[in-house]
């Protein structure tokens, strides 16, 4: 019998089945740490960085450790993928050694070619286009604080056309949720993904609704979300983005943007923040705030994703 590998390089990757699957294996890990042992040898998972990196290091370095593995950990910058040799010959060197890869990288199209020649699961830990462990953390977070998730509603505001906003299009949709984006006309979700969105939640009873108000969109609802306005990969557009005509500014979550949410609704920030831009300390450091939780749960939702690609695609290489 073969297998088919399975990746997780967007969060439609996974059906809305599989990711409710994966979050339940999180929560049952993160009450037990170290009862999952799928990576036991140790086995090697290949953690490759193009772009800078903090919580993610730390948690798939940890997540891997934790289920027996090893995290190797390679410097974008000295292994120069596609630059020194193709992204191809990579995922050939790096397939016969590791039983999973992870990876953070510029375009998507990055790595959908490295998923396309390896015979291991690849895990994106971060593109232009998408993070898609973010979200799997940030629903786990949304669930202990909520007990639920389809029928909720979320606010995410801030820069539309980022990593986070798609990625929230898509794997909230994929929960049930309702999904609100508040975001400038010239910083609109890509139409592609936005109609992926609206397809997964017309399937899964939630929905999605795009408005230029910040007071529009997160009137009322249980949780809202914002994220830096200068993207890892955008530093060049500092100025025009974070500066003082930054078009984001009427979108940075302040406590009168907060108050607008349901009285108990709660604050995900993926981070790294910066306060007094897109978020006040006031809210980010205050009661509604359960950022840390969510820093926390990278780990507990990376450990599920990575032992379930390694289940589903028959690659354990004891
Ligand atoms: N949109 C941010 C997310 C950081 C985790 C970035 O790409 O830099």
């Amino acid at each position: 019998m073969t297998t088919t590998v399975r990746h997780f390089l967007r969060d439609d990757d996974i059906s809305p089945q599989e990711q409710a699957e994966i979050l339940d294996r999180a929560a049952a890990i993160k009450s037990r740490p170290f009862s999952d042992r799928t990576l036991e040898g140790p086995q090697v998972v290949a953690v490759l960085f193009d772009k800078q990196t903090l919580r993610t290091q730390v948690s798939f370095a940890a997540a891997i450790a934790h289920l027996g593995g090893f995290p190797l950990v390679i410097d974008g910058k000295l292994a120069q993928v596609g630059v020194r040799e193709s992204i191809a010959d990579v995922a050939r060197v790096l397939t016969r050694e590791a039983t999973a890869i992870v990876w953070r990288t510029y375009g998507q199209e990055r790595i959908e070619e490295m998923a396309a020649h390896s015979s291991v699961p690849v895990v994106n830990a971060l593109t232009d286009e998408f993070h898609p462990c973010q979200i799997l953390a940030d629903l786990l977070t949304i669930k202990e604080h909520k007990g639920r998730l389809a029928g909720l509603s979320f606010a995410y505001v801030g820069d539309g056309a980022n990593n986070m906003s798609h990625s929230y299009l898509l794997g909230m949709a994929m929960s049930g949720l309702h999904v609100r984006i508040g975001t400038p006309a010239t910083y609109q979700p890509h139409p592609s993904v936005l109609a992926r969105a609206r397809a997964l939640a017309a399937e899964t009873g939630g929905s999605v609704t795009i408005v230029e108000d910040p007071a529009e969109a997160v009137a009322g609802v249980d949780v809202v979300a914002t994220d830096t306005w200068v993207s890892m990969g955008f530093e060049k557009e500092k100025e025009s983005r974070q500066g003082s005509t930054s078009p984001f500014a009427r979108y940075a979550v302040s406590a009168e943007l907060m108050a607008l949410a349901a009285s108990d609704a709660i604050f995900l920030h993926c981070l790294p923040a910066y306060r007094g831009f897109e978020v006040d300390a006031s809210v980010i450091d205050g009661p509604q705030s359960v950022v840390w939780d969510e820093s926390e749960n990278r780990l507990h939702a990376q450990k599920a994703v990575l032992s379930w690609l390694v289940e589903k695609s028959g690659g354990d290489r004891r």
